[in-house]
Parts: C-alpha cells; sequence; structure tokens
C-alpha cells in the first residue's frame, strides 16, 4: 500500500463512520418524544392514582413517628394524608419547585430525605412523585387495584406488597422489633416468629401494621394468608 491508498482508505472509514452519525442521532432524540418513555416502571398504564400509588411512599418513608407524623411535624412538615402533604411549600404542577421533590434528590447524605439510616426513595418512587406532582398532585381516590385473590405468588403478589407498604422501615438498618422485611428468608421470619400476619390483619395484642397506614385491602390480606397456606414457597 502506498501513502494514496492509505490516504484513501482513512477519508472513506471517516466519511462513512460521519454518515452513521446523523443516524445514530436520531433515535435516541425520537424517542425521548414518545410518551412510554416517561412512565416509570409500568409499560401501559398511564394514571396514577394520589392513594394507591403515593401515598404509601409518603407514610412508610416519611410519616414515621419521630418524623412527619402529626405529632411530631419536623420543620412544620407532616405527611400523612392528601392535604398535610401539599400544603406546605407544594406547587402542583411544578415539581421544579416543591420542596419536598427537592429534597428527595438531595445527593448530600446531611440535606437527603429521608435521612439515612433509612434508604433514600428509588428512582421508580422519585419519578412517580415527579410525574405526579407535574400533572397537577390530584387527589384521586378509590382506583381499584390489580389485587386477585388467585395470585399470589412470592415474586409477583406478596414482595412488591411488602415493598410498597413495609420495606422503608424494616430495613436491615432500621429493624424495628428486629423484623427485616427485605429479603425472603426475613418475609418468612416474620411470618414465623413477628406475628406477621396477626399484624396485617389488626389483630389483638399485635401492633397494627402498617403503621401509620391504611390497613392493607381484604385481598391482600388474603394473598398473604393463601401464600403462607400454601408453603410459604419462593416462587
Ligand atoms: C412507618 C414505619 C413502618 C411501616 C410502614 C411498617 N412497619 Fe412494621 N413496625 C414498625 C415499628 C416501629 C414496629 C415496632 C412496633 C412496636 O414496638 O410494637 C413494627 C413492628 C412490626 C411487627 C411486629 C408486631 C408485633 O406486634 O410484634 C410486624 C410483624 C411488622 N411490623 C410487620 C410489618 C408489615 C408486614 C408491614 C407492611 C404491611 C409493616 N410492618 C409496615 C414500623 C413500620
Amino acid at each position: 500500500m502506498n501513502k494514496y491508498t492509505i490516504l484513501f482508505i482513512t477519508v472513506t472509514i471517516a466519511i462513512v463512520a460521519c454518515k452513521h452519525n446523523p443516524g445514530n442521532n436520531i433515535n435516541p432524540a425520537g424517542n425521548t418524544n414518545n410518551p412510554n418513555n416517561n412512565n416509570p416502571s409500568t409499560g401501559s398504564d398511564t394514571g396514577i392514582c394520589f392513594e394507591r400509588d403515593i401515598l404509601p411512599i409518603f407514610i412508610s418513608n416519611c410519616a414515621q413517628s419521630g418524623c412527619h407524623d402529626a405529632l411530631s411535624k419536623q420543620d412544620g412538615y407532616q405527611f400523612t394524608d392528601y392535604n398535610s402533604i401539599v400544603s406546605k411549600n407544594f406547587v402542583p404542577g411544578n415539581a421544579g419547585a416543591t420542596e419536598l421533590f427537592e429534597k428527595i434528590n438531595e445527593d448530600k447524605a446531611d440535606k437527603i430525605m429521608p435521612p439515612p439510616p433509612a434508604a433514600p426513595l428509588t428512582f421508580d418512587q422519585k419519578k412517580l412523585i415527579e410525574r405526579w406532582i407535574n400533572e397537577g398532585a390530584k387527589n384521586t381516590t378509590n382506583c381499584g387495584s390489580s389485587c386477585d385473590t388467585n395470585k399470589f405468588s412470592f415474586a409477583a403478589n406478596i414482595n412488591p406488597t411488602i415493598k410498597k407498604h413495609c420495606v422503608a422501615c424494616h430495613t436491615s438498618a432500621l429493624a424495628p422489633k428486629g423484623i427485616v422485611l427485605d429479603s425472603y428468608t426475613g418475609i418468612v421470619n416474620g411470618v414465623d416468629n413477628g406475628g406477621l400476619l396477626n399484624s396485617i390483619r389488626h389483630e389483638q395484642g399485635y401492633t397494627p401494621m402498617p403503621q401509620g397506614g391504611n390497613k392493607l385491602s381484604d385481598c391482600e390480606i388474603r394473598t398473604f394468608e393463601k401464600w403462607v397456606e400454601a408453603g410459604k414457597q419462593n416462587n
């Protein structure tokens, strides 16, 4: 190969590479215009329901006693129901101007809410709260649920309910009454030794769970009972 051949090859490669660039750039740009991409976790379901999707996040991550329950109201913030959540430095339609949204997105340990050792909200939880605020922070209730008493697998039903309603308080870092619900073994242990079923049924002699929140629906409680009756499988 003489130097002209090498030059020719180099220029050709450069042109081909450049030609690829516009094509490569169009795709990501096009995708950001796709409304489905803004949906955090669920693909097709676009309706956010305050009572079903948003309130449990606040109850289990913010409204613990000593934090933002009705008694403690740290810094004047209470996050126990719709009215208290939207009452202070809250701008419906504008998550960026809403203080609580800023706080859950802080990256410094001394600023972020909830503060360590509590775990930060997950990416999906933050996205859901952002969408809910930006869509006007509506007080939607009685939205129905996908619960079905014939569906009680650990991975698809039991664990998601625990993740939504329990795990923020029952991490290994916090472990109230020694109960840790962030794994299959921890949940089985909570059932066998911690009175988990009795506490979600609000039976006398047990602390009612989820603490500070609404009782789980009859259907959700039934799925726990059926999962236990069927042998607490890791399925
Ligand atoms: C807001 C925080 C919080 C949430 C959410 C929460 N717990 Fe608890 N849980 C606690 C605390 C605090 C205790 C200890 C209460 C006590 O000392 O009696 C506790 C105790 C328990 C106990 C022991 C009850 C007893 O009588 O000994 C069980 C079982 C339990 N939780 C299960 C759950 C389950 C299941 C969920 C979700 C459906 C849940 N918790 C949600 C904070 C929470």
